[in-house]
């Protein structure tokens, strides 16, 4: 693939038609990112993901910068990496991390992008941040504004429509005011014009997957509503989108969060970490909304532009929500065991089914 036409016929149009941050992405050389990374030290790994390691570095003119290194050359790789940079290329808004170049030198595949201080949402909900407690419900709500208003610019105003596949704490990264970069266009596709889905492989993480997609394939931009329902369950709770309960059994978020929500026991919901410091009517939109998101039936799904304005306070549109049917009724607390998904069939993270491409 010549990805240095790509990169031309893509770049002045896109500037001018999106405007909304000023960048310049361009070609580096392998050399350049060995200087700016200490040669990829180890000390300079910030993550890994699927696709292989991301690293830390410092540009000759001081920049910060983080470089996603491809682990091993392979066909399937080398379209995710390709994948990645087009769409990254065409997309410009605040809360889509920004893409500073790449660099394709022999079987190597890097990509370039703004160096994100505060790491991703994953490491301050469950990792390596967790414990020092930087997320106060302020800036919970502003991530999870920002994070549905990238997603809005995906679905409704990139042309073509884009959707991501992947939405998930781990690929939502965190700037230095902690505003939210939603991240890692590695499995995106673009939506053709007219078309409600497209069938494809099932690629995605367990727990954040929408149910028609995990099982039939079928993806739209409903499956990242899906998804980011899950993820505000996430932000709201502090809980995993897969509890486990047992060696090998685990709880889906949603079986938690929904007889509590029925029941209004917000207190219950909210994340031990935040001290009960929260606004009880804003925590109860996110519950409400992230359940809405992520319920197993795709046309009830509101649109990430619905969400967005829900997010935001949308009286109207919120009452209707809460009205809803599945709020009325408390599930019964019953011995639903059977439903949790079992670890031993599938005990993998990142999932890949086959189904027609
Ligand atoms: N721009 C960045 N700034 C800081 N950390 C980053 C950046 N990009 C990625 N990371 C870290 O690396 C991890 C993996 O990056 P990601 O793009 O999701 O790769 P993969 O496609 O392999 O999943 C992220 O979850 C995050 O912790
Ligand atoms: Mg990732």
């Amino acid at each position: 693939m010549d990805f240095r036409s790509l990169f031309c016929c893509v770049k002045g149009s896109d500037r001018k038609a999106q405007g909304k941050k000023e960048t310049t992405w361009r070609i580096f050389s392998l050399k350049e990112l060995q200087l700016a990374t200490n040669n990829f030290n180890y000390d300079n790994k910030l993550g890994e993901g699927g696709f292989g390691s991301v690293y830390w570095g410092q540009l000759w003119d001081g920049s910060q910068i983080a470089v996603k290194r491809l682990k091993s050359w392979s066909n399937k790789a080398e379209v995710e990496f390709s994948v990645e940079v087009e769409i990254l290329a065409r997309v410009r808004h605040k809360n889509l991390l920004t893409l500073r170049g790449y660099c394709a030198e022999g079987q190597e595949r890097l990509i370039v992008y703004d160096y994100m201080t505060n790491l991703s949402l994953l490491s301050h909900l469950h990792g390596q941040h967790s414990a020092e407690c930087h997320l106060d419900w302020t800036r919970r709500m502003s991530i999870a504004v920002g994070a549905a208003e990238g997603i809005a610019y995906l679905h409704h105003y990139a042309t073509p429509h884009i959707i991501h596949r992947d939405i998930k704490a781990s690929n939502v990264l965190l700037d230095g005011d902690f505003k939210a970069q939603v991240a890692d266009f590695g499995f995106a596709k673009f939506i053709p014009d007219g078309a409600t889905h497209v069938t494809t492989r099932v690629k995605g993480t367990l727990g954040y997957l929408a149910p028609e997609y995990a099982m039939l394939g079928k993806a739209s931009e409903s499956c990242d509503v899906y998804s980011f329902g899950i993820l505000l369950l996430e932000l709201a709770s502090g809980k995993k989108p897969l509890e486990k309960l047992s060696s090998t059994m685990r709880r889906p978020i949603t079986d938690w969060a929904l007889p509590l929500a029925c029941e209004g026991k917000f207190s219950e919901l909210a994340d031990l970490r935040l001290d009960g410091k929260y606004d009880e009517e804003e925590l109860k939109r996110v519950v409400f909304v992230g359940l809405i998101c992520a319920q197993n039936r795709p046309e009830k799904r509101p649109t990430i532009l619905e969400v967005v304005e829900l997010l935001k306070g949308d009286r109207e549109k919120f009452a209707a929500i809460e009205s809803d049917e599945m709020f009325k009724s408390t599930p019964v607390a019953e011995d639903n065991s059977s439903e949790f998904i079992s670890d031993e069939k599938e005990p993998k993270q990142e999932i890949e089914n086959v189904k027609s491409d």
